[in-house]
């Protein structure tokens, strides 16, 4: 293997060594929509429930907030363990906000659903008007990096959670909210590395608030707000279950494919990730060794695509999208490999997780004059810069020149670690390589609309 040292960054899409017993074994009939485990009993999330008492709230909103947690929080194992592949439990820590925020409880204070329960029925509405969102981020920031101030000089490297965190923000009001101090702490501190925020709406009357928590949930892959609820639902505890377990399901490095659920009417995550893979190797294996550099990656493979679904939904992530941290030395993100393949009897297939070929479904997607018979590999390209066709070319990187690979691996939810190599043994990767590795990614996701690459230095 020659190496080419292009730039001296390079991002690569990598995911998990498996370990006994956590690990999902190979999807058993390849499948673009595999759904998350949803056994809320071993889950192992940290939720942060924000909660509005600003006068806007009302005590009966805040007796509704108390009696759906419970009923939410019986699902769960509520505990103190950080290290999940030991212990998966999951912990809850409360914060209120009206003028300014306090952390009513941390993550110490609860460990039970009866401790959730006893927080949340002492907490009463105060007699001010303004909510402080910002303030109740800061906050939160300081409980989930378990340090004292918001400020990376002062919270210690080791602070930064690897565990999946959920804010349930219980909102009233618009009045104080300053959205573009909150947009800081959702998409530049990296502190909420992997949070999701979901969000109640108690006064869809106040027009300015429903724009704020749209926004504070939108997901630019699918042009649309996910898990945002209504007070009013009828299906309000349904939905919050539903949404932590999505939280629950999750990849390190990379995206989940997401898609409208008609069942449920709600865009979902599916247990299933993609990432990009930038290759600076010429390599004599070829592309399947484009997923699995690092020798971390055994069960990333170059992604299938079955449905027109996924196809989109690779489109809008990657069209168009920056490559390198540097806007300048950017590059449209096509031709980029993915799965599709001759076998040795020349017929076109997909990789499976397990080292088998499969036949592609009823979506074929070649473009004009494609495939070529003298070709046994295929790339996505694009002419028009909006919509990728299937171009067959050869399979040697080195050869066409195309650097790039659509990759794919199983995520991680409550039935699996698979998308995280360094969980086994220990929460924590070598702590400035996370530090600055998540900087670079977070630049580069506000760059892309959150579209999260891995950097990999
Ligand atoms: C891989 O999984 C498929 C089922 O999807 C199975 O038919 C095949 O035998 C497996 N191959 C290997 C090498 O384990
Ligand atoms: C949690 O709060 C308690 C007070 O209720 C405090 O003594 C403890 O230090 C806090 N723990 C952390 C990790 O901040
Ligand atoms: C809200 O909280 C932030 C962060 O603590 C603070 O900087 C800001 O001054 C507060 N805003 C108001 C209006 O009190
Ligand atoms: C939080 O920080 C304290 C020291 O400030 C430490 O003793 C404790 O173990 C930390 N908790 C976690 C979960 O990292
Ligand atoms: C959300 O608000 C932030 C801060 O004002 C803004 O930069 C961003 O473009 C908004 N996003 C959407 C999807 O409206
Ligand atoms: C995103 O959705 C809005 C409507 O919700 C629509 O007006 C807009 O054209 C969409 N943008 C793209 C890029 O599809
Ligand atoms: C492709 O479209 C994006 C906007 O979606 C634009 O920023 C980029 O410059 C375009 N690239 C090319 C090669 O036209």
């Amino acid at each position: 293997m020659k190496l080419f040292v292009v730039f001296s960054i390079f991002l690569v899409a990598i995911y998990g060594l498996p370990f006994s017993g956590l690990n999902r074994l190979p999807e058993t009939s390849p499948s673009d929509k595999p759904p998350c485990n949803a056994d809320a009993s071993n889950a192992y999330l940290d939720i942060l429930l924000m909660i509005d008492t600003s006068s806007n709230m009302g005590s009966s909103n805040l007796k509704k907030i108390s009696t759906t947690m419970a009923l939410i929080s019986s699902k769960f194992t509520i505990g103190q363990q950080t290290d999940y592949s030991t212990t998966k439990n999951t912990r809850v820590a409360v914060i209120t906000y009206a003028d300014q925020a306090t952390i009513t409880a941390n993550f110490t204070n609860i460990n039970s659903a009866n401790d959730l329960v006893n927080v949340l029925n002492g907490i009463s509405v105060s007699n001010t008007k303004q909510a402080n969102l910002t303030d109740a981020f800061v906050k939160a920031y300081t409980v989930i990096a378990n340090c004292t101030l918001p400020d990376d000089d002062f919270c210690p490297p080791f602070a930064y959670p690897l565990r999946p965190v959920a804010t349930i923000l219980f909102a009233a009001t618009s009045n104080g909210v300053d959205l573009d101090g909150v947009d800081h702490f959702i998409n530049v501190e990296a502190a909420f590395e992997y949070q999701t925020i979901i969000t109640v709406n108690f006064n869809s009357a106040d027009q300015t608030l429903t724009k704020i928590l749209n926004n504070m949930t939108y997901n630019y892959q699918v042009n649309a707000s996910m898990y945002n609820y209504q007070s009013s639902s009828g299906s309000l505890t349904q939905n919050l279950q539903w949404a932590l377990l999505q939280v629950n399901c999750f990849c390190r490095d990379a995206d989940n494919f997401v898609y409208f659920d008609t069942t449920i009417n709600q865009y979902s995550k599916v247990a299933q990730c993609l990432g990009l893979a930038v290759f600076l190797y010429d390599d004599e294996n070829g592309i399947e060794d484009m997923c699995t550099v690092n020798d971390i990656a055994v069960q990333s493979v170059p992604a299938f695509i079955l449905s027109t679904e996924k196809q989109k939904f690779i489109e809008s992530s990657y069209i168009g999208k920056i490559v390198w941290p540097n806007p300048e030395q950017s590059e449209p993100i096509y031709p980029a490999y993915f799965g599709l393949h001759k076998n040795s009897q020349g017929q076109w297939m997909f990789y499976n997780y397990n080292g088998s070929d499969f036949v592609p479904s009823n979506f074929i997607n070649w473009g004009p004059g494609y495939p070529d018979p003298s070709h046994s590999c295929a790339v996505l390209n694009s002419h028009d810069n909006m919509t990728y066709v299937w171009e067959s070319v050869g399979c040697e990187p080195s050869g066409t020149g195309d650097l790039l690979a659509i990759c794919q691996a199983p995520a991680c939810d409550t039935s699996s670690l698979a998308c995280c190599s360094y969980c086994n043994g220990g929460l924590f990767e070598d702590k400035e390589t996370l530090r600055s590795k998540m900087r670079k990614r977070r630049e580069l996701k506000r760059l892309n609309h959150g579209m999260s690459i891995r950097v990999n230095k």
